[in-house]
């Protein structure tokens, strides 16, 4: 079982090799709170992601070494549990800097240009009850206990500080950042993450996915944006289309993930010979027709019951790494025409910022303040 440190260069859960499930929580500081409250919550987190990070429990005290009069500091259902890969991933919405109750934490002159509620895009139908937030926390392990036991120990652990605005459960990955993982699938059957940026590819990462020293802000530098899109997809429609469609809609076909255009799942797709269609998904979303645009891919599938019409509420929570927000919004803007749109539906959409790794014994986000 591996585990990873949460302190480092780096916050976890980004290049990390992807892990199988996933708790991703939306929080909304408190009324009233002031900037020494901001700050304890994420000293309280970072001490207490420290340790769940290992397989601890979240104090030393943890489920049954405390006084039996008083509510255990940990709520247990993960004792016994190894770390299962847990990381810990936390980053700062644009209201935490600035909303209309002001500049509550006194951070607003050093919130980044680019940190702002994404621009609407065309099909969004965005629900604001799973939008948005001040801060994010990503839990993701390859047991969905664990990473549920990580996130409602912050909960508890932020009371009378924030509170959870949404959150949403994620299995089976829907991208890889290692080439030692096979490529997963995701809900439409097909391969998802082939193209994506790798861990080892410094290069790439440094272009793409970290933010550098010379941008601006220099708090953030060594840190990167996350973009969240819940995409709710369609899959009983999905399900009625031809093999030789879905294809066509991606680019790519169904078993290998060979781009049309020939060769095995990690041929370059050429997109003169006219095999892949100008409108499929990976046409649109390539880095040639994008001006060079990438961005680490690291979203979930998810599940959640079905509707009265036996339809399954499902989708895939898209989740992006990049170095400016610009990234994710040229790529966005890009897919207006994508073929696969008939089939998702854009329903949650949220960015943060998320700071560098912490230095062992201090906390995210500590060059901030
Ligand atoms: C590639 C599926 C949404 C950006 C792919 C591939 C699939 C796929 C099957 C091909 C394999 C691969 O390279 O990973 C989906 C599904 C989506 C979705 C089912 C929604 C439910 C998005 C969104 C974006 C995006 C919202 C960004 C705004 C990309 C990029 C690639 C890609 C950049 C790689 C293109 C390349 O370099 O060839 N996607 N995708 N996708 N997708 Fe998506």
């Amino acid at each position: 079982q591996n585990s990873y440190d949460f302190f480092g260069v780096h916050q976890a859960g980004i290049t990390t090799p992807v892990q199988d499930h996933l708790h991703f929580a939306s929080f909304d500081m408190m009324p009233r709170t002031d900037r020494d409250d901001l700050i304890s919550l994420l000293q309280d987190w970072s001490y207490a992601a420290s340790r769940l990070t290992q397989g601890l429990e979240v104090s030393a005290s943890g489920a049954v070494g405390g006084s039996p009069e008083a509510p255990p500091d940990d709520t247990g259902e993960a004792l016994g549990l190894p770390s299962a890969g847990l990381t810990i991933t936390i980053g700062f919405g644009p209201s935490l800097f600035e909303n209309e109750d002001g500049d509550r934490y006194g951070i607003a002159a050093q919130r980044p240009a680019g940190l702002e509620r994404l621009p609407a895009f065309l099909g969004d139908d965005l629900d604001p009850e799973m939008s948005h937030g001040d801060l994010c926390v990503q839990a993701c392990a390859d047991d969905p206990q664990v990473a549920v036991h990580a996130i409602r120990n912050l909960s508890r652990i932020a009371f009378g500080r924030a509170r959870l605005r949404w959150s949403q459960l994620g299995f089976g990955k829907t991208s890889r950042t290692t080439a030692a993982q096979a490529t997963p699938r995701n809900l439409f059957g097909f391969k998802d993450g082939t193209a994506n940026i790798l861990a080892d590819d410094t290069a790439a990462l440094d272009e793409h996915v970290w933010v550098s020293a010379a941008d601006d802000p220099g708090w953030l530098a060594g840190g990167s944006y996350l973009v969240a899109r819940r995409i709710a997809m369609l899959i009983e429609t999905w399900d009625r289309v031809r093999l030789s469609e879905q294809a066509t809609i991606i680019g790519r076909d169904k078993g290998e993930g060979a781009p049309l255009s020939g060769g095995d799942e990690f041929t370059e797709p050429d997109f003169h010979g006219g095999a892949i269609d100008a409108h499929s998904h990976v046409r649109l979303a390539h880095p040639t027709q994008n001006d060079g645009v990438r961005i680490l891919r690291r979203g979930y599938n998810y599940v959640d019951g079905n509707n009265t019409l036996g339809r399954l509420d499902a989708g895939l929570f898209f989740l992006s790494y990049q170095r400016d927000p610009a990234q994710f919004i040229t790529l966005q803007r890009r897919l207006a025409t994508d073929r696969m749109n008939e089939y998702i539906r854009h329903v949650g959409s949220g960015i943060w910022a998320v700071p560098a790794g912490a230095k062992p014994g201090s906390y995210v986000g500590a060059e901030l303040f």
